[in-house]
């Protein structure tokens, strides 16, 4: 079974659906409102348990009701979090996420997993070093995405880096990536670059290799030479949201097979994602990943 270490957010998403997005100052009335699990970290842990890897999540909740749910829910699917802390005095953290025609607005308030520490990292040496591969993004402080690169890195370990949110990291840390996974916009802010520039330049300048997301298109992605593209998988949007981590998730699982198979199969699980309503609330298991394939050949 592919092992796959997550260090990462863990998020009550506080998600509203409405006929359209709100102006400043302005109150609409929304249609739905659900309390549901998210976080990249949890939402990338819970993506890649659903494709049938042996996944382990490093991270924080708060000791308070919604830190209780979300392990709860994590701990359900068969998520191992020996190295998930649980802080008291501490909120969990969450996101405020409005959903309007399949897209996003999404407020993180970090809370606790501003307290996921480099300690933390250095305690799941032993689970990192047995790890296929390692998730990373950057909802978690810095020096503790800059750890797990590093430690990934000695270890000979893939870590695959989700810059999301977006911020300019130093060259040397790229480096350390097996591979760097941006949208199109965190790309640009990645390299401090100009974000009207072509993505496909921007990737031949990136200093690893790189798999760029590009939604409802699908992906591009370079090893070494030209950037190859992979068209996306056509299907109805309900909401977007945690379709990224389900790519990252799904990245990670088939790493082994290749990167242009184990691209396809993550705009696949990308695809069927985003059928339901909350992060998780779509994401596929294994057998409909292979399904969508078969029946796309
Ligand atoms: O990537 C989607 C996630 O971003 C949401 O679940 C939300 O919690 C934010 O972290």
């Amino acid at each position: 079974m592919t092992r796959i270490v997550v260090v990462g957010s863990i998020n009550m998403d506080l998600v509203t659906q409405a006929a359209r997005f709100v102006g400043p100052g302005e109150t609409i009335l929304g249609e739905r409102f659900l309390t549901v699990p998210g976080g990249k970290g949890a939402n990338q842990a819970v993506a890649a348990a659903r494709l049938g890897a042996e996944v382990a999540l490093v991270g924080a909740t708060g000791n308070d009701a919604f830190g209780r749910q979300l392990r709860q829910g994590l701990a359900a699917e068969n998520i191992d979090l020996t190295h998930t802390i649980a802080l008291d005095d501490c909120a969990s953290g969450t996101a405020s996420i409005t959903v309007a025609n399949g897209e996003n607005q999404i407020i993180v308030v970090p809370a606790a997993n501003a307290h996921v520490t480099t300690a933390q990292i250095e305690q799941a040496q032993a689970l990192i070093a047995r790890a296929d591969a390692v998730l990373v993004q950057m909802e978690i402080p810095l020096e503790t995405v800059e750890a797990t690169l590093r430690l990934g890195h000695r270890l000979g370990v893939p870590v695959i880096l989700n810059p999301a949110p977006a911020q300019k990291l130093p060259t040397e840390w790229l480096k350390l990536a097996r591979y760097v996974t941006p949208n199109q916009h965190e790309l640009a802010i990645l390299l401090g670059a100009d974000p009207a520039e072509d993505f496909r330049l921007l990737m031949q300048h990136t200093p690893c290799p790189v798999v760029l997301t590009r939604g409802a298109e699908g992906a591009w992605y370079r090893e070494e030479g030209d950037p190859l593209p992979q068209p996306g998988f056509k299907v109805d949007v309900v909401d977007s949201t945690g379709a990224g981590d389900t790519f990252n998730a799904a990245l990670a699982v088939f790493l082994h097979e290749g990167l242009p198979r184990s691209v396809r199969k993550a705009c696949a699980a990308a695809a069927l994602s985003v059928g339901k309503l909350g992060a998780q609330g779509g994401m596929p298991e294994l057998r409909e990943v292979e399904a969508l394939l078969t029946r796309t050949g």
